[in-house]
Order: C-alpha cells, then sequence, then structure tokens
C-alpha cells in the first residue's frame, strides 16, 4: 500500500469527490483512522487540549507533538498525516518555520499546518521551496484567539474579503490546501470555487472539498461543551466510563478475575 500524496487530493478536488480529515494523536485512533478510509491525518496542535490537558493551543511545544507525530506515521499505511506548526515555532520568520518543519519531516510528515493568510505568505514559500507541503490555516485561528478577540465566526461583513484574501495568499504562496475555520458558508463556498486546491472546513458549511473534526469532538470522547460546528458520531466517553465503573465493580466484589483469566498452575 502506497501513501496519499498531496496530488491525490488535488485529483479529488478535479472530480468533485469529497473527502474527511480527522485528527489524530496516537497508534490506536491512527490504525482504526486508517483503516477507516480516513485519507488525512492531523496530529493538530489541538493535542494541547486534547492530549496534555491545556487550556489553549498555545503552551503546546514541538517537543510535545513530535512524538505523537511519530506515533501516527508508525501505525498508518495510507494516511497523508500533516504535523501542525505550534504556537512559537514559526512566526519569527521562513528560517524559524523552516527548522521547525524539517524536524516534523523527519518524524516522517508528510506536510505541515500552519495558521494565518497574508502574514503568513513568506513562511509558507519558504517550506514549499524546500520541499515541504503546507496546509494553510485561515479564518479563526485559535493560536491567535487573544488578537480576534475569542472564538469568533470569521467572514461577516466586512471581514468577507480578508478571508477571500488570505485563502489566496496562502494558494499564491504554494501551499497544496487551506483549512477554512468558522467561516460563513457562503464565503467557504467562494473561496472553494475560486481556489484550485482543496478547502478543508472545520464549521464552514457543506460547501468546502472536505470536512475535519477533531476526534475526540467527533467519537464523543469530549464531554464538554459542544461547538455548533460539532457532530458526535459516538458516545465513546460513556463507553469508557462504563467499562471502567463495571472494572471497579467487579474487582471490589470480587469476581473478577474469574478462573477463565487465572493461571492455576
Ligand atoms: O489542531 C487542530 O485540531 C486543527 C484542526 C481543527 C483544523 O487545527
Ligand atoms: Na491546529
Amino acid at each position: 500500500i502506497s501513501r496519499i500524496r498531496t496530488r491525490h487530493l488535488l485529483e479529488a478536488k478535479e472530480r468533485g469527490e469529497k473527502w474527511p480529515m480527522l485528527t489524530s494523536y496516537d497508534q490506536y485512533t491512527a490504525r482504526l483512522f486508517d483503516e477507516a478510509g480516513i485519507p488525512v491525518l492531523l496530529v493538530g496542535d489541538s493535542a494541547a487540549n486534547n492530549v496534555y490537558g491545556y487550556e489553549t493551543s498555545l503552551p503546546v511545544t514541538t517537543e510535545e507533538l513530535l512524538p505523537l507525530v511519530k506515533a501516527v506515521v508508525r501505525s498508518t499505511q495510507r494516511a497523508l498525516v500533516v504535523a501542525d506548526l505550534p504556537f512559537g515555532s514559526y512566526e519569527a520568520g521562513p528560517e524559524q518555520a523552516l527548522a521547525t518543519a524539517v524536524g516534523f519531516m523527519k518524524a516522517g510528515a508528510t506536510a505541515v499546518k500552519l495558521e494565518g493568510g497574508q502574514r503568513m505568505v513568506e513562511q509558507i514559500r519558504a517550506l514549499t521551496n524546500a520541499g515541504i507541503p503546507v496546509m494553510g490555516h485561515v479564518g479563526f485561528t485559535p493560536q491567535s484567539e487573544h488578537v480576534v478577540g475569542g472564538y469568533r465566526v470569521q467572514g461577516r461583513d466586512t471581514q468577507a474579503q480578508a478571508v477571500v484574501a488570505d485563502a489566496h495568499a496562502v494558494y499564491e504562496a504554494g501551499a497544496f490546501s487551506v483549512v477554512l475555520e468558522m467561516v460563513t458558508a457562503p464565503v467557504a463556498e467562494q473561496v472553494t470555487k475560486e481556489l484550485p486546491i482543496p478547502t478543508i472546513g472545520i464549521g464552514a458549511g457543506p460547501g468546502t472539498d472536505a470536512q475535519v473534526l477533531v476526534w475526540q469532538d467527533m467519537a464523543g470522547l469530549n464531554q464538554g461543551r459542544k461547538p455548533r460546528f460539532v457532530k458526535r458520531y459516538a458516545n465513546v466517553a460513556e463507553v469508557i466510563q462504563q467499562a471502567a465503573q463495571d472494572f471497579a465493580d467487579e474487582v471490589k466484589g470480587g469476581t473478577f478475575p474469574a478462573q477463565e483469566h487465572t493461571f492455576d498452575s
């Protein structure tokens, strides 16, 4: 089996074929999603919240994300693995971005993702020139939530043209795809029509070429506040909690381990 390449995603767009993307940060989910045919797995900086328990994505570091990228790459055969560049690891300029991205490519990633439109074109160009495919990320960018003023839909009213311009800028700089986060559906649709590269929506309506969700949101492991754009396809939290409760009850009650789990001699 050979891995999905960026050109396959471009070809899917040409055929009008939509595709799913999920985050993954560990062996088991990577394997399951790969076998489910999810073509692109993102080791997101959302590991900050979903793996490391930070309140925001700001604290997570390259050192914390690298082992997760290695685990996901080792555990997949087909998926294209994208590594998210964490806050503070690329903003200073193309050289910093290149040094960080090279580390993730050496860890086995096929591409990297970074946040920002017009303000990131130098970084995107430098990485692309160095042979590193870049997934852009515009609209709401969680790493700059304190400038943006919290989690807010982008692309309303006067902002619409800024989002469109950002998407065009990352394409012109060489990005092979672009995430549109919390963007109004009409703006996402316009960008999707105008750009030859795939758009990947999260909270951007049905008009994008692809859709991404954080897996713990998608599978209902995260029981916290559910944003409007999330759909829970399962209740994994309940399954795991029930299993833990049953185990605890059986240990306390002396019914586990039973004969079948025991070496008699
Ligand atoms: O880190 C992440 O999970 C992301 C996706 C939601 C696009 O950036
Ligand atoms: Na991210």
